[in-house]
């Protein structure tokens, strides 16, 4: 089977390339390419763009991309239902790239051979003291006041109109593995399902898409890994310092346990900083979880499903 190696990237438009670059830059991630009608950041990791930024009158999103494993694969993809032929991507880096659309009609682009660069320098993760393991002697605490660096894209998350479709999509035409279901009662069907990437013995971030049920067919906000709990409140201070709108955060959540704090883009869109989450493999267990907002989160400001969910923080 098709193997995805990681998530690659993420396409969103705005009619303001210049608004989302002064966000995107106070996020954490740093501009790679400017052209006439697209602005590609990238975080301080090898890939050279993590998200891609599309003028367009009418905001909306573009893309998710994924990263094949190798050129068999890519050449694979072609036979995937629905896939359009491999065609080069005029992008930094170059590669080549074969088109999907998924059963909410979101075009998903399954990508090889683009070109790494040089890793920028990132802080290094601060050494801890716990209170029964000391590791730090003689040294000072001190993260810079500074955006949170993204280091990379880590996951989105998709309301979708019709879950079971849509799962079986992810898990048979891409091969992701389910590593949660949400449920409302025992032995119903899922609500949510958080699927990571099979990467057999290796291990993988606990979710690279998370699905949940929804009126709408939209994408739910899209996430960057930052080094650790320091930079996610660093960074939440810069955002904030720079007057940008917070969403939700900073806390923990329960699946996945990464580390969250979300804010919203220029043009409404919501994006997630996390560090900390958990890692699977291949055989890890699937996990059940009855819905309520206890499942949301273990600690951070008040919130309900409906309302993340809903968007309308
Ligand atoms: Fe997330």
């Amino acid at each position: 089977m098709m193997r995805i190696k990681d998530i690659n990237h993420v396409v969103y438009r705005h009619r303001d390339l210049d608004a989302v670059e002064r966000f995107l830059t106070d996020f954490g991630l740093v501009v790679a390419h400017w052209t006439d009608e697209r602005l590609y950041m990238r975080g301080t990791g090898p890939a050279p763009y993590v998200y891609v930024a599309e003028r367009a009158d009418t905001p909306s999103f573009g893309a998710i991309a994924f990263a094949l494993e190798s050129a068999e694969d890519l050449l694979a993809a072609q036979f995937l239902p629905g896939a359009s032929e491999i065609a080069p991507l005029a992008a930094p880096g170059g590669g080549n790239c074969v088109v999907l659309t998924d059963p909410a009609g979101r075009r998903v682009e399954l990508v090889h051979g683009i070109e790494p660069v040089e890793t920028l320098p990132m802080r290094p993760a601060l050494t801890l003291n716990t209170a029964d393991m000391k590791r730090r002697f003689g040294d000072v605490q001190r993260a810079p006041r500074a955006p949170a660096q993204v280091l990379r894209l880590g996951h989105v998350a998709l309301g979708v109109t019709d879950l079971p479709r849509c799962l079986r999509w992810y898990t048979e035409v891409l091969g992701l593995l389910p590593s949660d279901f949400v449920v409302e009662e025992q032995a119903s069907p899922p609500v949510a399902a958080f699927l990571r990437l099979d990467r057999g013995e290796a291990w993988t971030d606990h979710h690279t898409v998370a699905l949940f049920q929804a009126p709408e067919d939209h994408v739910h906000h899209a996430s960057f890994e930052v080094q650790d709990l320091d930079a996610q409140f660093h960074g939440h201070a810069w955002m904030a310092s720079r007057g940008w709108a917070p969403m939700w955060g900073v806390g923990r959540h329960i699946l996945g346990s990464q580390i969250f704090d979300y804010w919203r883009d220029p043009s409404g869109n919501i994006v997630e900083h996390f560090t900390d989450g958990d890692l699977y493999k291949r055989d890890s267990p699937l996990g059940y979880t009855p819905a309520s907002d206890d499942s949301l989160y273990q600690w951070g400001p008040p919130m309900t499903v409906e309302r993340f969910l809903g968007g309308a923080c």
